[in-house]
């Protein structure tokens, strides 16, 4: 039985499941080479039945993200409640800042495969979505081209239901507490409690919005001078720099309810009033104006600011996760949605709450949405929960393809017999090299399969980084790949991070030993790397350590600012040569300039 899950958001994807096995997963953005592709994942779909050696006439379910009609009776229902300040999505232009919405018109005329914008549907968007859902088969079949019989039969599955699912089906546990929170899913839920037992996933609570913390984040985020929903990891990494001059004010944007529950205080919003990504006149007479977005280096007003939202974020999180626990007496958390991308607020669930276990899988925003819908309908049909790898399951591709790609650029370059080995040395030795294996990683973060690694003991390598290679914002953090069973040498916690969605202190004392992935606050953000995860990348690290005496290297992800992770060796060998990475592993192979 194939399963086909589709999300089509901020981060378009699509999955394939195959009698409860992920057979691949692959992000729109990915193939398309447009960050954060919002459009319907036609490349992606193609690929995961590429890769499992099938067409869409083998498929039995599509799996689809989303409830538009329970998405129309949630936004009837705001609509009404919030006028008249809802009068403002009727005008195309709503706000001081941000950008402007799609008109209904617009919206009317298009072919369903575009993308809605990044703002709420209260707009033409929930047409286009509702739109959508209906003519799935047909958008499908049209999009990848496919003629002739399909029998697919399409189900819409509950938004946080999807993200639950990418969480709970893949952790190794029977019994979980689970969370999902982003800015707001199909019925207007933000933040879903749940419990897992067995294959089953039984409803506790539910936020809706105009309460979320992902709006939260997105809200201030674009107040900062950033792209909401997109840089809100930069936010996150800004707030080490700030001070809490801003906490108590900060505070008062959300207060804190029983029974786990939040809300926010409206005054200080419009994203409720105009489906965009704003603070209210009350909030800019208190704060002052929004910063430009520009990459000029971030006033210290700011950083405070991006501080204090980020400490009263764990603040709720931590509320909401300790009611959970305690409601539930589960000992383990499983996480989902945009809000559990932040692993600062993660790291303190786990070490600041009753749970003592974690668990999260590594698209756990948007993309991750399309394999939970997958997962979900495939247990509903009689398939097992997948025992197998659930981090590298993109697309791959052979050493033909690596050799033509190095040839094609007029490249020098030679099989090397162990490219650990060979890695390693040249890591050692202060270069940075580009680390290109096996099949993708899914999720934002690079780990292991499509990286840039260099030395974490230079102190000067985070900043040869920075200007070499990744060419972003300074006040951006680099993070560890460490040997799992070394990481409590390094870290408050040795806990098992695979996906590098967990922030722990760097312990005092070990900070001058690897000042390169060590943040301004004395944090990191670790992925910790065992041999069954792994058994590459755990051997290249193995043999840095026996170099340097040192378990970890730097692990950024393999691409140019602002540019989707290289997907295919000839990407790899185009980031390479356009940027002032020293050397690549490309597969076996070895170049350095
Ligand atoms: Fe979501």
């Amino acid at each position: 039985m194939y399963v086909l899950g589709i999300n089509q958001h901020h981060d378009s994807a699509a999955a394939l499941v195959r009698d409860g096995e992920i057979v691949a997963f692959v992000e729109e953005e990915r193939v398309s080479r447009v960050k954060h592709d919002g459009t319907f994942p036609a490349r992606a779909v193609r690929q995961c039945l590429a890769i499992a050696g099938i067409t869409l006439a083998e498929v039995d379910h599509v799996a689809y993200f989303w409830q538009a009609r329970r998405e129309v009776v949630h936004a009837l229902r705001h609509f009404v409640t919030h006028l008249p300040a809802t009068l403002a999505v009727f005008r195309n232009d709503a706000g001081t800042y941000g950008g402007r919405s799609a008109g209904l018109g617009a919206t009317l005329r298009s072919d369903g495969l575009q993308s809605h914008s990044d703002d709420y549907h209260v707009g033409g968007a929930l047409l286009l979505h509702l739109r959508r859902s209906y003519m799935l088969k047909k958008i499908l079949c049209d999009a990848v081209g496919h003629v002739g019989p399909a029998r697919f039969r399409v189900h819409l599955v509950d938004h946080h239901l999807c993200h639950a699912a990418s969480a709970y089906l893949l952790s190794p546990w029977d019994h979980a507490a689970i969370i999902t929170w982003d800015g707001i899913g199909s019925d207007g839920t933000s933040t879903y409690l749940a419990v897992g037992e067995g294959d089953r996933i039984r409803d506790i609570r539910r936020v809706r919005f105009p309460h979320s913390l992902g709006a939260l984040y997105a809200c201030v985020t674009s107040y900062l001078g950033f792209h909401p929903t997109r840089d809100e990891g930069k936010v996150m990494g800004l707030a080490a720099y700030g001070e809490p001059t801003q906490l108590a004010a900060m505070r008062e944007l959300v207060r804190l309810l029983p029974d786990g529950r939040y809300e926010l205080d409206l005054s200080w919003f419009r994203h409720h009033a105009t489906g965009k990504h704003q603070m209210s006149a009350q909030f800019l007479d208190r704060f002052g104006p929004p910063r430009p977005r520009t990459r000029d280096a971030v006033p210290q007003h700011y950083a405070d600011i991006a501080y204090g939202l980020q400490v009263r974020l764990e603040e709720v999180g931590l509320h909401v996760a300790r009611w959970l626990q305690q409601h539930t007496g589960q000992t383990r958390l499983v996480t989902a949605g945009g809000v559990a991308l932040n692993s600062v607020m993660n790291g303190r669930l786990l070490l600041e709450t009753p749970f003592e276990e974690f668990f999260a899988q590594p698209a756990a925003a948007d993309d991750g949405s399309a394999l939970g819908a997958a997962l979900r309908v495939a247990t509903d049909h009689g398939a097992p929960r997948p025992t197998g790898n659930y981090i590298f399951i993109g697309p791959e591709y052979g050493e033909a393809e690596m050799e033509k790609a190095l040839a094609d650029a007029g490249l020098t370059y030679a099989r090397s017999a162990d490219i650990a080995d060979t890695t390693a040395q040249a890591i050692a030795d202060g270069k940075i090299v580009g680390w290109y294996q096996g099949r993708m990683e899914a999720g934002p973060r690079a780990l292991g399969n499509r990286s840039i690694l260099a030395d974490p003991r230079g102190k000067d390598t985070k900043d040869r980084l920075n200007a070499k290679v990744k060419h972003r914002e300074s006040f951006r953090p680099f993070a560890p790949s460490c040997l799992a069973d070394r990481a409590a040498e390094y870290f408050a916690s040795g806990y098992p991070s695979p996906v590098m969605l967990l922030v722990f202190d760097v312990l005092e004392h070990q900070r001058e030993r690897v000042p390169a992935i060590t943040h301004a606050d004395g944090t990191a953000r670790v992925q910790t790397v065992s041999a069954a995860d792994n058994p590459l990348y755990h051997r290249l690290i193995t043999r840095f350590d026996e170099i340097t005496g040192v378990p970890m290297v730097v692990n950024t992800s393999f691409n140019d600012n602002e540019e989707p992770i290289v997907c295919t060796p000839a990407e790899a060998v185009n980031c390479y040569l356009r940027t002032d990475m020293d050397a690549l592993a490309l597969g076996p192979f070895w170049t350095q300039k």
